[in-house]
């Protein structure tokens, strides 16, 4: 039987957070949600018999208390945001909070979401060695974020800092971001409708599509991790726009075939894929599901919501 320990998610109401969330009740533990609801939804949360504080993580800090970890996934997600000062006090400086608050109440460990953000158009497979060249102010803050944490651990050694540089991660609980969930809920909902997934030509760029599963997995993994770090969080394994446009006709048994379009960005990262040699020796992380089991997985979810 596990000891029930007490945990803190910021950002619990959202996509990753609340999966979060709901893996440590699942295995017994008590866990307080801090979110300010700016992008979360409550629907992620029903049933939960947590507490929740609602807060801004850039302006308060939630009461004073004693817990084993922080899960830090609280950030503004809109990699389309451009304003600069309002991304770098929610990003940075809530988590510069998040670590002071932990050091005063003698929380040991906090584990942080970073981002595939900060690479940009770095090179392939992508590791936390090389130096970040992220395109946008989201990418930025990211790093940043890494910079602090890798400072902050320096200074406190008793403290076990891990930061996740999560990939493009799928899955349930993604329902509520709108324009910002992965391509393949927004594929399978134009799909659904019997359009046909419209992707940017020709469909051959690469990302590094991580199931919401294998999220969760690599913040149990940093629960255990001996050591402050920066790791990667995918599968290792790029694969194309056109994969995703094929594993969904597969799931649902449809032959709609992909509608190219221009892409109107003048930034987009072509290809991404995470370098996972350091995840495995730092956290003991190594994925579990590739895209095509991923999307089986997550397309029997989605069907059942329908019905
Ligand atoms: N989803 C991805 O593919 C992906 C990829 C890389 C990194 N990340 C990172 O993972 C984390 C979780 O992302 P997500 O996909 O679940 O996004 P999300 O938008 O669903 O979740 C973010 C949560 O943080 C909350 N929040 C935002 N600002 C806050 C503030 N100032 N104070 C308190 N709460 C605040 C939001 O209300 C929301 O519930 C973020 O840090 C994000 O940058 C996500």
């Amino acid at each position: 039987m596990t000891t029930q320990k007490k945990y803190l998610v910021t950002g619990g109401a959202g996509f990753i957070g609340s999966n979060i969330a709901w893996e440590l009740i699942r295995q017994g533990h008590a866990v307080t949600i801090v979110d300010d609801f700016s992008s979360g939804h409550f629907k992620n949360l029903l049933g939960f018999k947590g507490d929740i504080i609602t807060a801004n993580l850039a302006e308060t800090l939630p009461p004073a208390d004693y817990y084993d970890a922080i899960f830090h996934e609280a950030a503004i997600t809109d990699t389309d945001i451009h304003d600069q000062k309002l991304m770098m006090q929610v990003n940075v400086e809530a988590f510069r909070n998040i670590l002071n608050y932990a050091a005063d109440n003698e929380v040991k460990r906090v584990i942080y979401a970073s981002s595939a953000a900060t690479y940009g158009n770095g090179a392939c497979p992508m590791s936390v060695n090389q130096t970040p060249a992220p395109e946008n102010i989201y990418g930025f803050s990211k790093a940043i974020m890494d910079n602090v944490a890798r400072e902050f651990a320096s200074d406190n050694q008793d403290m076990k800092i891990v930061g996740l540089r999560y990939f493009n991660v799928y899955g349930p609980g993604e329902y509520f971001k709108g324009k910002t969930s992965s391509m393949i809920y927004q594929l399978y909902n134009q799909m659904k409708k019997g359009h046909n997934p419209k992707i940017f030509k020709m469909g051959e760029q690469q990302r590094d599509f991580v199931y919401i599963k294998d999220i969760v997995k690599a913040n149990m993994c940093a629960l255990t991790a001996k050591d402050s770090c920066v790791v990667n969080a995918g599968t290792g394994i790029p694969r194309s726009f056109n994969d995703i446009v094929k594993c969904l006709n597969e799931e649902l048994g449809t032959k709609l075939p992909a509608e190219y379009i221009d892409n109107p960005f003048s930034f987009y990262q072509l290809k991404t894929q995470a370098d996972i040699a350091l995840s495995k020796e730092k956290i003991g992380y190594t994925p579990d599901w590739t895209l095509e089991l991923g999307i089986e997985d997550y397309v029997k979810v989605l069907e059942a919501r329908n019905k």
